[in-house]
């Protein structure tokens, strides 16, 4: 039988810090019959993550983890997760970097999207550094998330050309509806092969 039909989709959590474009995107491409993914979860370290009303709108359950302690954040994270039968992670905005421990338990099962080509640009300020290097080309990557940042296995990139009148903001907005776009894509992928 196919994962994705009825109640048989894969019980999603997704990590935000921020304005959650990536959320919602997710969150439509969850809402179609077709997907592979329910999204039954949407956890947040920061209270003010304009991202939130998402969850709210779709009336989906949404944790705010006070990070301070970061070893008891991901403690409450994971007895939250394991209660509502979480079996897949998509991080998007989320700005907290997750221990080994905590990626253990879901080994294979946490993806990220970073708005560089990696392995080129890890990290913050890709579009800045880009644009200070002169680059030809940049883009987005959908990536597995393994202990070390924004190194994990590489699932989908897309890439697009910098233009000559670019700076950092017009980059951001032109390669955010690509990120947008293309999350959902390859989570779908990733599921397939892989879950
Ligand atoms: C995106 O650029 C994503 O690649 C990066 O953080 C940003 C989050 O944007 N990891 P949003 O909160 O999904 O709008």
């Amino acid at each position: 039988m196919k994962k994705s039909i009825g109640n048989k989709k894969i019980k999603t959590a997704i990590f935000i810090s921020g304005r959650g474009s990536n959320l919602k995107n997710l969150i439509k491409f969850s809402n179609q019959i077709s997907s592979p993914i329910s999204i039954k979860l949407i956890v947040s370290n920061n209270k003010k993550a304009k991202g939130l009303r998402y969850a709210d709108q779709d009336n989906i359950e949404k944790k705010i983890i006070n990070f301070s302690n970061p070893i008891i954040a991901e403690k409450k994270i994971l007895s939250l997760l394991v209660k509502k039968k979480i079996k897949f992670i998509c991080l998007a905005g989320f700005m907290k970097i997750l221990s080994k421990k905590f990626i253990n338990n879901y080994k294979g099962k946490i993806l990220n999207i970073h708005p560089s080509l990696l392995p080129k640009y890890k990290g913050l300020n890709t579009h800045k550094r880009v644009i200070m290097n002169k680059e030809k080309f940049t883009g987005c990557t959908v990536h597995m998330v393994n202990s070390k940042l924004d190194s994990g296995k590489i699932i989908f990139q897309k890439k697009i050309k910098v233009l000559k009148n670019d700076n950092e903001k017009k980059l951001e907005k032109r390669l955010l509806n690509i990120e947008n776009r293309i999350y959902p894509i390859a989570t779908k992928k990733f599921i397939n092969f892989n879950l």
